[in-house]
């Protein structure tokens, strides 16, 4: 949701060379089953690997019969098969070895970011990442890769990739990735909301120092309701422990020190800040409706970073129109927010166009983990983050 989103890519830039490919014949073929509007790049008609590309990228386990021997057979350059021979990954960068700090032993990569012509080997690419910032279209490829095992997002959220899956793919998202970014953001709104900082950027636009009338609101002394206590709800409470507040914690199921959903009503109007946190799915679609906001205590704060469809945005309107609740929310229903909509003139609301990801602190965590996971593929080890699909 956004995958998070849709828009250009930020990521690097120089092309990989080109993932060599299959015969005539089979070019042909690839060529018949190309995507409707996307143009495929050509694919040369023989696949030919030096030895250095053998020790490198080919993998072994997928790869019988052909040995780095056989490869080594030819001083220049050796045929050793055909791409559906490989497990080919498909990466989002054009520098793969620059943002990854190498690619791991054993792969042939392609970039494909949601832009131009599809690589000619999306009939065997093994292993994708889809572009964090790629429309629609970075998933539905998907459906074309009929030699696909792992899909590997860049997102925690993925709901927006289930669509595309067939049976025996497996999903990993990126849990952990967006911790820091998307719990400095749930601060963010609530430090924003409390301290008035909309208005007072409003007030500084029209060079306007107002007099003072009353206090603000501190995080100092309140309750924080964190629903949904999962990798990011944690990273959340993390940064609250400096706040001087209390923190209650709600999940699907009940652990030490957090409330099964069971409690959630119970726990409401306890709060003076519910942050949102729960995946998109379809128990949470719709979870934030009139009778959840109407547990909320006078004054309460709603924060939702999770995704907007957690949050029944008719029901959150007519209650902010009531004056009663305030709102910061990262994520809306629908999205993008159209100009118009009730929810951008509603009274006490903080909105920011899904931004909770997309910082500095992404790239560094998402190349790590797309980094290990490769790592782990080539080598037969489980891969961590397993959402759908088989585990592997
Ligand atoms: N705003 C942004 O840009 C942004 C960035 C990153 C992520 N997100 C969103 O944030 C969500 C959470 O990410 P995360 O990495 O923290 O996920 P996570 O680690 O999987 O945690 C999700 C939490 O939600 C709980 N949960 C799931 N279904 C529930 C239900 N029906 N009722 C109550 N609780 C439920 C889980 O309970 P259990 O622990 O009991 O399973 C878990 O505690 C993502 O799914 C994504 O949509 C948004």
């Amino acid at each position: 949701m956004a995958g998070d989103r849709a828009a250009g890519s930020s990521e690097a830039m120089s092309k990989p060379p080109p993932l060599s490919s299959v015969c005539a014949h089979r070019r042909a073929q690839a060529l018949q089953k190309q995507p409707r509007t996307v143009p495929q790049r050509p694919a040369p008609a023989e696949f030919t690997l030096t030895r250095h590309d053998v020790r490198r990228r080919f993998i072994p386990r997928s790869a019988p019969g052909v040995t780095e021997s056989q490869a080594a057979g030819s001083p220049a350059r050796a045929k050793v098969g055909r791409v559906s021979d490989l497990l080919a990954v498909w990466l989002p960068w054009n520098d793969p070895d620059g943002f990854l700090g190498g690619v791991p032993d054993g792969f042939r990569v392609e970039t494909y970011d949601g832009h131009g012509q599809l690589p000619g080997s999306i009939e065997y690419v093994r292993f994708y990442v889809p572009q964090y910032f790629g429309g629609s279209n970075v998933n539905e490829v998907i459906r074309d890769m009929t030699a696909l095992e792992v899909v590997q997002t860049q997102t925690a959220g993925y709901e927006h990739v289930l669509p595309y899956l067939r049976d025996g793919v497996t999903l990993c998202n990126a849990r952990g990735v967006h911790d820091a970014s998307t719990a400095e953001l749930a601060v963010a709104l609530i430090l924003a909301s409390y301290r008035e900082i909309p208005q007072a950027v409003r007030d500084a636009d029209r060079e306007v120092w107002p007099p003072l009338t009353g206090v603000q609101d501190s995080l100092a002394d309140k309750t924080v309701l964190i629903v949904g206590y999962g990798s990011i709800g944690e990273a959340l409470e993390r940064r609250l422990s400096g706040f001087e507040c209390d923190v209650l914690r709600v999940a699907r199921r009940a652990r030490p020190g957090v409330a099964p959903i069971d409690d959630l009503p119970a726990l409401l109007p306890r709060a003076d800040v519910v942050v949102v946190l729960v995946p998109a799915t379809d128990q949470t679609r719709g979870l934030v409706d009139a009778e959840f906001l109407g547990r909320m205590k006078d004054g309460a704060l709603l924060v939702n970073v999770s995704r907007g469809v957690v949050v029944d945005t008719g029901a959150l309107v007519a209650e902010l129109g009531t004056g009663r609740l305030r709102a910061g929310l990262d994520v809306t229903d629908p999205e993008p927010l159209p100009a118009g909509h009730p929810l951008w003139s509603a009274p006490n609301v903080l909105i920011t166009p899904h931004r909770g990801g997309a910082t500095t602190a992404f790239a560094p965590r998402v190349a790590a983990l797309v980094r290990a996971q490769l790592e782990r593929f080539a080598s037969g080890e489980p891969l961590v983050n397993v959402v759908a699909g088989p585990a592997r």
